[in-house]
């Protein structure tokens, strides 16, 4: 290295170094300059975040007088506000007449794309690809900043074992560690290098913690859990987000350990900050610390004052924080610092996007036109929903089709651009959908295509209005459903291959939307019985946002292609992967149960000490007089239309030492008639340890593409910290004697390997 090269390494380095140690909380001057001058009542209105409503309201209650209050310094920050335009308007009131000129963040939920609608974050993550995660991500970034919004509340990575629970949709599954890291992609794509370019925004990683396990799959309920199963299964995700450099993180609606979230000392300030140094904001749920009144914790000032001391920093729509704090000073209960380090780390959150500099940086009118809904990011939509296809099943190969096939194209779903998008999709638009009667048109121009709608999603009318309350999702047809089913059936005898698309309507699942019953609505049940029943080859594309309950449908001579919903580009995608553009390389990211009865079911459960034979009832055994224990589809599993072949695992050593890392090899053979990529999955298993360990647990995961014959070596490396886990006190250690890894296609692998660590 010359001199001159050396030089300027030092010098980059240094920059760094400052730029660092300029964002560590409490130590940037502006901020600290600005806090001087600020009075109470100033620092606690930069604490309130308000929604004047107009976009889709979250919660039972919007915000009043939002413009009043804001040209007063009452308000921190905003949602539901998008537009350039809208947004500098916004901007001005903050800074045209509030003494300090402070500017607002404005939020948003961008949970699976801002105008470009992709998959829903579960269906996104079966695609178990980091890459184009993050690239969803960058591109959400670039449509909402785009918009002037640069705080966005996601990555949701609340860990669900139980379908019941709506916003199960919303998350990356049951996985532990598939979800860290897709926690890290989604962080790094949205907050990208660096924060206060006008095209990144701010994370929000949420709901800390455990919404994911409300008791018996109701949305909100309590969550009751023990801290070893919390540390080692729970909480890894929001690590993950801190551990990436997320800049905020929102509070959860539900109890630990009898607390609730927004009130909860021990989560906010014990575990978030000191034990894992997280140095951004916390911001309430919509109304959170409010609802800690009927959680049976005192009135709003009381539970206010808990929130603060808790390490709360803003409060969503409730103004608890705004209207009891400056009495709560007066009488004692709080103390006018604990208030300035809340401000404080809100006013960093608005130096690190830039704003203290420029209150106008994402309130650009041109770029709208140039970012938003692009060809390239409605290509990526369509490419990232093609991967988030799972074939569940694919009986005689009836997928893929022929371009040229007779095709029956029947269900509720087929012409139905209200339910393609999928639940909380709040900026997206749904005449911008894609249709899979569109769809096929164009991936097939060449197939004879009959349409019949075949059911309605259901027939209940009381259910249907409760699923509608943002618009129509479920439609109940004038004609009735026999007639509709006759036509159905007609049209599919008089084809070669019946396509029939059934499920969920979008807002079956989401905030609010627990089932009890996770099967196919009747009505849809007896169109596919129907259907089945004139022996054509029949392939379901299953829509949901969350695994169903399928024995029945499963146990048919069917294809079942499960697609989540997929999006704008819905229709095209899933055109393509039905007549074999794309080969589906999805993997479940959850087990899917048999029955409710099942629930909660994952793959890396614990042995029990009366492990029960597999399928076979025995008397006292852990199983079921009237279920098998296994479920009805495993974690990971996923087809293609070519196979794979795994054989001859390998490890580098047999033995390792404490803090050493050791790499499995396995050879994989495409022994199909298709290309085709597979995702290979490394299970581990702790033989013997001083907590009882989980059967078996993701620990790594490499997705290939192999030409059709081809054969490769994939190897997976187990870092020193995939050994480790939380034992009773909570440290994090991993303990010597054998373990057993598997590898293989789903979270059933059986080729096996065994290693000592010392
Ligand atoms: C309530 C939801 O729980 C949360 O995820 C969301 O970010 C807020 N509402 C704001 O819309």
């Amino acid at each position: 290295m010359g001199y001159r090269t050396a030089y300027l390494t030092i010098l980059a380095h240094l920059f760094f170094v400052v730029i660092l140690w300029g964002q560590q909380s409490g130590s940037i001057p502006q901020v600290e300059a600005l806090l001087q001058k600020m009075t109470l009542e100033e620092k606690i209105g930069q604490l309130n975040l308000l929604t004047p409503g107009g976009g889709v309201a979250t919660g039972a209650v919007v915000s009043k007088n939002v413009e009043v209050k804001i040209k007063a310094g009452q308000v921190g920050g905003i949602f539901g506000v998008a537009g350039p335009e809208r947004v500098r308007m916004a901007q001005k009131l903050a800074v045209e007449n509030t003494r300090l000129k402070i500017p607002l963040l404005i939020g948003s939920d961008v949970i699976h794309g801002y105008k470009t609608t992709y998959p829903l974050p579960l269906g996104l993550s079966c695609s178990w690809d980091m890459e184009l995660i993050q690239q969803a991500a960058r591109m959400a970034a670039t449509e909402a900043t785009a918009d002037g919004i640069m705080w966005n509340f996601s990555p949701m990575v609340d860990i669900a074992r139980d379908p019941r629970w709506g916003r199960i949709a919303e998350g990356a599954g049951e996985d532990p560690y598939l979800g860290s890291k897709i926690v890290e992609a989604m962080v790094k794509g949205y907050q990208g290098e660096n924060l206060s370019a006008p095209n990144t925004m701010l994370a929000c990683v949420k709901h800390v913690a455990l919404y994911g396990a409300p008791e018996a799959g109701r949305d909100y309920h309590s969550v009751d859990m023990g801290k070893v199963k919390m540390f080692n299964q729970y909480l890894p995700p929001y690590k993950a987000a801190i551990d990436a450099g997320v800049s905020s993180a929102m509070t959860s609606f539900n109890d630990i350990d009898g607390i609730p979230a927004s009130g909860n000392k021990w989560l906010l300030t014990d575990l978030l900050r000191k034990r894992w140094g997280f140095d951004g904001f916390v911001v309430s749920d919509y109304t959170s610390v409010n609802e800690m009144i009927a959680h049976g914790l005192g009135d709003l000032q009381e539970v206010s004052v808990l929130a603060l001391k808790a390490g709360l920093d803003m409060d969503m729509v409730g103004e608890g924080f705004l209207t009891t704090f400056k009495k709560s000073v007066e009488e004692g209960k709080v103390t006018e610092e604990e208030i300035t380090n809340a401000c404080r780390r809100v006013l960093e959150a608005k130096y690190i996007s830039g704003l203290l500099d420029d209150p106008y940086r994402y309130s650009d009118k041109e770029r709208p036109k140039k970012d938003i809904l692009t060809k390239e990011n409605r290509k990526l939509a369509r490419k990232l929903a093609t991967r988030s296809f799972v074939l569940l099943k694919n009986h005689d190969e009836i997928l893929p089709l022929k371009k040229d096939a007779k095709i029956a194209l029947v269900g509720p779903l087929v012409d139905n651009q209200n339910n393609m998008l999928g639940t909380w999709a709040p900026t997206g638009e749904t005449k911008l959908a894609i249709t899979i009667l569109e769809g096929f048109k164009s991936v097939a121009p060449k197939a004879i295509i009959t349409y019949a709608k075949g059911a309605n999603i259901s027939d209940d009318p009381e259910f249907a209005k409760k699923v509608n309350v943002f618009g129509e999702r479920i439609t109940i047809d004038e004609r009735s459903p026999e007639i509709m089913l006759q036509e159905a059936v007609e049209v599919a005898k008089s084809s070669d291959v019946v396509v029939a698309v059934i499920g969920e309507a979008t807002e079956m699942s989401g905030e609010a939307a627990s089932r009890t019953d996770i099967s196919i609505p009747e009505s849809q049940k007896k169109l596919i019985r129907a259907l089945v029943a004139t022996n054509k080859p029949v392939a379901l594309v299953l829509m949901s946002g969350r695994p169903l309950t399928i024995p029945e449908e499963f146990g048919m001579p069917v294809a079942i292609l499960q697609v989540w919903h997929p999006g704008v580009e819905a229709g095209n995608a899933i055109a393509d992967v039905v007549f074999g553009d794309y080969n589906p390389s999805g993997k479940l990211t959850t087990t899917w149960p048999r029955s409710v009865g099942q629930i909660p079911i994952y793959h890396s459960a614990k042995n029990t000490g009366r492990p029960a034979p597999e399928n076979k009832f025995q008397k006292f055994k852990s199983n079921y007089l009237d279920s098998e224990n296994t479920p009805l589809i495993p974690f990971g599993h996923g087809l293609s239309y070519t196979s794979f072949e795994y054989t001859d695992l390998k490890l580098n050593k047999s033995e390792i030492s404490q803090g050493e890392s050791i790499q499995a090899t396995v050879t994989l053979k495409n022994t199909g008639n298709f290309d085709g990529e597979e995702v290979v999955q490394l299970y581990l298993q702790d033989m013997v340890r001083t907590i009882t360990p989980p059967k078996r647990q993701l620990k790594g995961f490499k997705k290939v593409i192999l030409k059709k014959g081809e054969s490769k070596q994939v190897s997976i490396t187990l870092s020193a910290n995939d050994l480790k886990f939380y034992n009773s006190n909570l440290e994090f250690v991993s303990e010597p004697g054998e373990f057993k890894i598997y590898v293989g296609t789903d979270s059933n692998a059986t080729l096996s390997v065994s290693f000592t660590l010392k």
